[in-house]
């Protein structure tokens, strides 16, 4: 194309957007070009250089899958292509010449205005729309759509052009709305799958086992006299017994301690440091305030985050003191799990066989939440979440 159009030729491909037409001979722009705000006049094709590229780039705009609109400095539609029209369902002669406003919901059309403002008094050619973000469209029939927006702007001698291409991205928004609510179903039929064998290995497996244990030692203690060998198998027997309880019981524990249905989150994260110290010889010090109660999902969220991350320090801080720090407000629970250890560089790659991390971050997206882990070497680690709660009780 050999750089951008000038505004002769921008106006040019503005028109054939929507159609050139022929008029004594030579071509001409037609139709929307009067319509534009200023209005302008027609432009001769023949007084441009490259009439073919020109041709070609107007072809370009209407074949594009994405809409692509530009404003002038007033903000005033003066391009409008196809896929525009399709998207947002006003044909472009109803919408060229009218305020970009016209396809924005009210409440975005103040910051809108600025965004581009901002925008031209950055001097930045292109960027992004929305910070990542998905920005929101109106339809000609006045529903709303998220997109995606890009805005690049052209400085020419009647002022400048600021040219957006956006994408509808409705299916992919939903999409991931859907994958994230059958993550949240998933990990919620897990967690009800590890209490349901949890509770049968703690009610039923244990509590066998502890039976026959008595069993056991109902019979060595009524053995007959004068049978050391039997007498030591049973005491084999007995130790195998009780090594099995504690073992079915641990099992059960680690799938889920049962305690944080029965007893409620404090007790489990109890629980949870006092085991940590129990291994690792770590103390592990406890902020939280003991009347604090927080109902599902979010007590099973927060205990496995904090359990989480005192595996991590258990497994790679090398620490000397953990803090784990547990604040609950109206609408509100924090939880950070804060230690002294090697720390990690959070930019660098992620080994493949990682998922402790990533399934902390998970646990707070799936409930609204987000988390922060925050660390450098040398320099211990943070793991910090932060849920917003529906308290039981309020509108779903
Ligand atoms: N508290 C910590 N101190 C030092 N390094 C940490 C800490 N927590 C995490 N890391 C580093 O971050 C990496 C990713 O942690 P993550 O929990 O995601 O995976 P993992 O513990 O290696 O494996 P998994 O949790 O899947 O069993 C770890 O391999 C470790 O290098
Ligand atoms: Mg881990």
């Amino acid at each position: 194309m050999g750089g951008l159009p000038d505004r002769a030729s921008w106006q040019t491909i503005q028109g054939n957007a929507h159609g050139l037409s022929r008029s004594h001979g030579a071509p001409r722009v037609c139709c929307n070009l009067t319509e534009l705000h200023p209005p302008c006049s027609t432009v001769s094709l023949s007084s441009l250089s490259d009439s073919h590229a020109t041709a070609r780039l107007a072809g370009l705009l209407d074949s594009a899958m994405d809409a692509i609109i530009t404003v002038d400095a007033a903000q005033t539609i003066v391009l409008y292509n196809r896929a525009a029209g399709r998207i947002f369902g006003w044909p472009a002669k109803e919408v060229l010449g009218q305020p970009m406003a016209l396809l924005l919901p009210e409440r975005f059309r103040d910051g809108h205005h600025r965004h581009i403002s901002q925008f031209a008094s950055t001097g930045v050619t292109s960027r992004r729309m929305g910070d990542g973000t998905v920005i929101h469209g109106r339809r000609a029939d006045g529903s709303e759509f998220p997109l995606e927006a890009s805005i690049s702007q052209l400085h020419t001698d009647d002022g400048p052009l600021f040219t957006v291409i956006l994408r509808d991205v409705t299916e992919r928004v939903r999409a991931q709305e859907e994958l994230s609510a059958f993550a949240a179903q998933a990990n919620t039929i897990r967690e009800q799958e590890k209490t349901r064998v949890a509770r049968e290995l703690h009610d039923e497996l244990a509590q066998s086992l502890t039976a026959l244990k008595m069993d056991a030692i109902w019979l060595r203690d009524h053995l007959p006299t004068g049978l050391p060998d039997m007498a030591s198998k049973l005491d084999d027997m007995l130790a195998m017994l009780d090594a099995s309880v504690a073992a079915t019981r641990r099992i059960a524990a680690d799938l889920r301690p049962l305690m944080l249905d029965d007893l409620g989150l404090v007790a489990a994260i109890e629980w949870l440091a006092q085991n940590f110290t129990q291994r690792t010889k770590v103390p592990c010090q406890l902020q939280m305030d003991d009347a604090l109660e927080l109902h599902e999902p979010y007590a099973t969220a927060v205990f496995r985050i904090v359990q989480e991350s005192l595996a991590n320090v258990a497994k790679h801080a090398n620490a000397s003191t953990v803090v784990v720090q547990l604040d609950r407000t109206p609408g509100r629970v924090a939880v950070a799990v804060r230690d002294n250890g090697a720390g990690f560089d959070t930019e660098a790659a992620r080994p493949a066989a990682s998922l402790g991390l990533l399934g902390v971050r998970e646990r707070a997206q799936l409930l609204k939440g987000h988390a922060t882990i925050t660390s450098a070497p040398g320099e211990g680690t943070t793991v910090s979440a932060e849920l917003p709660v529906r308290e039981s009780g309020d509108a779903a």
